[in-house]
């Protein structure tokens, strides 16, 4: 059987990683209890991943991510943003590449169904935003770099959220955060930043109409998460959408 790759992207407080973590229990542990699990997912194994991921550059970048107040962050003299944020996308795909060198690739070659919470639709809409005013057409430019080398998912799952909202989340998490990264915002998370990479997230989908299905997030976390089984057993259970062979 085919592998297959499946993506969850969104902006930040859209809730994806919370219906991730669902999805696994769902799909992994709790499905030989379940009388009702679709028959069609019964012989699929799957794989559940992030990016970034814990690897030496995923683990920097969660690192740097982290808004922190003392001296020793703050931009140095001698480096311009612009060129901090070029270091930030080059980390990414580095991290990228060694996700889908240890984990992704393997995986479906070996048939299974990888779900990745984010992937390279993260990098065009965050990076894209953030080089928006260093590198012209910077979406296009980044989605180029990835072509000749990564894996395009056959099927992406946008959390559509209103970036107010999303916002509210995000600080309803740092509030209830008692220990780990999780504590105070981080670099991403401010509203006006969230809003533009919601609008280039909703330009890839416009690119894509096939390959992406937009999820209303604003509904109640049930709700999203049965739309999302929903959407996810259909596309497997349709002969169509079967990947061909990877590279
Ligand atoms: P994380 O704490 O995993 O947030 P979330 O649960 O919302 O996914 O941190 C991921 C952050 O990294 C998030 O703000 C988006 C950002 N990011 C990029 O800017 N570019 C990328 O290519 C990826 C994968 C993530």
């Amino acid at each position: 059987m085919k592998g297959q790759l499946i993506t969850l992207e969104g902006i930040d407080g859209c809730g994806k990683t919370t219906v991730a973590t669902w999805l696994a229990q769902r799909l992994t542990n709790s499905r030989q209890y379940d009388e009702c699990f679709p028959e069609s997912l019964l012989k699929r194994s799957f794989v559940f991943t992030t990016e970034p991921t814990n690897g030496d550059a995923g683990r920097l970048l969660r690192t740097k991510m982290q808004r922190c107040e003392d001296a020793s962050s703050k931009v140095s003299e001698e480096t311009s943003p612009e060129m901090e944020q070029l270091e930030e996308l080059f980390l990414f795909m580095a991290d990228h590449a060694d996700h889908l060198a240890k984990t992704v690739k393997p995986a479906l070659k070996k048939g299974y169904v990888v779900i990745s919470d984010r992937y390279s639709d993260s990098r065009v809409a965050y990076q894209g935003a953030t080089l928006r005013d260093v590198i012209p057409k910077s979406m296009d430019w980044i989605h180029d770099l990835h072509s000749p080398w990564s894996t395009t998912p056959d099927l992406t799952l946008f959390y559509s959220i209103d970036p107010t909202s999303a916002m509210g989340r995000c600080r309803f998490r740092w509030k209830n955060a008692t220990s780990g990264s999780t504590n105070g915002p981080e670099k991403f998370e401010r509203v006006e930043f969230l809003r533009e990479v919601d609008e280039n997230f909703r330009i890839l989908t416009k690119k894509e109409p096939k390959r992406f299905v937009i999820i209303d997030a604003n509904l109640d976390l049930e709700e999203v998460e049965e739309e999302t089984l929903n959407v996810i057993t259909k596309f497997l259970s349709d002969k169509k959408y079967s990947r061909k062979p990877i590279r």
